[in-house]
């Protein structure tokens, strides 16, 4: 039988650790990024474009909070900035939103003119193959995309258990060495 080498598994244990770890994802990349764009590639969302949002991951908000908030509102909401009936309002300028399923989320400011002046954000989660993988993904339902409900319990109970599946899976690499 085929023995693994020590970088083999060293790949491998890269592999199951960079998909399976959930990330914090400061907005904008830097604190204070959270305010009308003084270009379209200053706009949050030319930052998400550019980012990868798993289920399981978290949002980080740093701002000053006494000026402004965080509305999470529907897509319609977000595209004619309507302020009036948000998912969720967070306040306080420091906090995290956990991303618990995949689809889009919608983001507009709080703060009066902000959003019509571009200060909003699109953050689409792609659900994790690896999770499919070992078999204990929550299929994300098309009304889940798009609704306001959410699993928390289920995501975070997946993600422990995929962090252990890698563990076991390391510990059975470690033996055959
Ligand atoms: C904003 O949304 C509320 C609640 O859905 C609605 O009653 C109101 O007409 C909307 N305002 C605008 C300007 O679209």
């Amino acid at each position: 039988m085929a023995r693994f080498s020590a970088s083999s598994v060293l790949l491998l244990a890269f592999f199951f650790f960079s998909f399976s770890e959930a990330r914090d994802h400061l907005i904008g990349g830097k604190a204070n990024a959270w305010k009308i764009p003084s270009s379209e590639s200053d706009s949050l969302n030319h930052w998400a474009e550019k980012t990868r949002f798993l289920i399981g991951d978290s949002l980080v908000w740093e701002f000053d909070g006494s000026k402004d908030s965080v509305l999470q509102v529907s897509k319609r909401d977000y595209v004619t900035c309507n302020t009036s009936s948000p998912i969720e309002t967070y306040n306080g300028g420091n906090f995290k939103v956990k991303l618990e399923r995949s689809g889009p989320y919608y983001f507009i400011s709080g703060a009066e003119g902000h959003c019509h002046k571009g200060q909003k954000l699109i953050v689409v989660v792609m659900s994790e193959k690896h999770r499919r993988f070992f078999g204990i993904s929550p299929a994300p339902s098309p009304a889940e995309v798009e609704g306001p409900t959410v699993a928390p319990a289920l995501t975070s109970g997946a993600r422990g258990l995929s962090g252990g599946f890698s563990m076991l899976a390391l510990g059975a690499l470690l033996f055959l060495l």
